[in-house]
């Protein structure tokens, strides 16, 4: 019997082996093989852009870029030969739109209306396009979008931003799930946006999230330097955009992503703050934040270290997906409980569409929790968080139209409905007979 069970520990442990041996070599794989790719943008700040792309073959690639389309009169190229390419645009105006063209020798690029914007220090006005879970290419993908270009009467002058909240490519993240779910899908919107994109629990699969984008570390797009691509913000006109990992970071009380948060948000100064996070603190769709083993954990880790310090320095918007359904709070404060423990102390402002702050941050002034998690899928929901009152087993995404004082959200379904709107004034002007 004893002999019996020792050889059965060892052939466990070899098949353990052989099998963690395999996933490595596999995940490996998958997040580094080497697939062509049209030209993106990243790290955009005030004055610089890097465009990246990949090409089949080695060379030496270049680009050029100037104010107008029919005249782009200032030429770059890569250093040496290589296949995937990396060229820094610095040296630029703040809040401008450049045209640029990629040339290849082995990738056919698409260059027509290729280009990109700077970001700007003020601005009147700000249109944001933000998708949940939309790594899914597929009728459904394309409809989700289609209603956003209809929005915009398929004029992209008026979109100033592109958030991606993460399970961007699903299954795993891979670099071919990218090209297939997101690069080619948005290909229009990739030629001429930035894709801010934050990583998901699918993306997280595989190392290639980190691997395709390169995000700000040293405060190059506004706020406070990370050290880090997994945390850091981005100042736009009127917003402060904080752009957190929920899934390979720690997110305790006294991990170093919370004690940058707590700096970066005692420092700044747009009168909008929005925070970005995959993994959301409250749903009760294909995921629920009520289980202490859903999702790891991670849910309830981001309601009890995240949400106080929202509360601290008054956050007016958080941005999640996961689950696959639309969600949304009032203007809520101080509650980092279960679903049964949120009461009417923890409604700020009890009203549908309406809400007014002051235009200087505040402690416990209230934050709007939203989770859009349906930009391409949809999952069976329950949908009665009491945090979230206003709840769809709708696909779709959101539209946010942001001026010095004021911050209105869309959410805009697969048909085009409007299914949720709300608006939240830093104007002085109160909600009074608004609903
Ligand atoms: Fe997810």
């Amino acid at each position: 019997m004893k002999n019996f069970l020792k050889k059965l520990l060892i052939f466990l442990f070899i098949a353990a082996s052989i099998y963690g041996v395999g996933r490595l070599i596999l995940v490996t794989y998958d997040s580094y093989l080497h697939v062509p790719r049209a030209p993106y943008a990243v790290m955009q700040t005030q004055d610089a852009i890097t465009i990246k792309w990949q090409t089949p073959e080695f060379e030496v690639g270049s680009l050029e870029y100037g104010f107008f389309s029919d005249s782009m009169n200032t030429k770059i190229r890569d250093k040496k030969q290589t296949k995937k390419h990396s060229i820094t645009i610095s040296g630029l105006n703040e809040c401008t739109k450049y045209y640029y063209k990629v040339s290849s020798d082995s990738l056919d690029i698409d260059n027509e209306d290729r280009s990109f914007k700077t970001l700007c220090k003020n601005a009147d006005s700000q249109k944001i396009w933000v998708i949940g879970d939309s790594g899914e290419a597929g009728k459904d993908q394309d409809r989700v979008y289609s209603q956003m270009l209809k929005h915009i009467d398929k004029d992209f002058n008026k979109l100033d931003m592109w958030i991606l909240l993460g399970d961007n490519a699903y299954r795993s993240g891979t670099q071919k799930q990218y090209n297939k779910n997101m690069f080619e899908p948005y290909k229009e919107l990739v030629k001429r946006f930035v894709p801010w994109a934050i990583i998901g629990n699918h993306d997280d699969r595989r190392w290639a999230f980190y691997n395709i984008w390169d995000f700000p570390t040293k405060g190059e797009s506004g706020g406070e330097p990370s050290g880090s691509e997994k945390y850091y913000s981005i100042n736009n006109g009127n917003l402060h955009l904080v752009m957190l990992d929920s899934e390979m970071r720690r997110i305790d009380a006294n991990s170093d992503m919370v004690a940058w948060l707590r700096k970066d948000l005692s420092k700044n100064t747009k009168p909008w703050v929005i925070v970005a996070l995959h993994t959301p603190p409250y749903t009760d769709g294909g995921h629920n934040s009520d289980s202490d083993y859903d999702s790891g954990g991670r849910m309830k880790k981001v309601r009890e270290n995240l949400v106080p310090v929202f509360d601290e320095f008054g956050v007016d918007l958080v941005l999640s997906g996961h689950s696959h359904d639309y969600e949304r709070s009032k203007l809520i404060a101080k509650h980092t409980g279960k679903g049964k423990s949120f009461n009417k102390q923890n409604i700020v402002q009890d009203a549908k569409s309406c809400y007014s702050k002051s235009i200087k941050p505040a402690k416990n002034s209230g934050t709007i929790y939203q989770v859009c998690g349906s930009s391409a899928k949809l999952d069976q929901a329950n949908l009665k968080h009491p945090a979230l009152p206003f709840a769809f087993q709708e696909m779709g995404s959101i539209i946010l139209d942001i001026t010095p004082t004021t911050l209105s959200s869309k959410f805009i379904n697969i048909d085009g409905k409007i299914m949720d709107e709300f608006i939240i004034k830093k104007d002085n002007t109160s909600c009074e007979g608004k609903k």
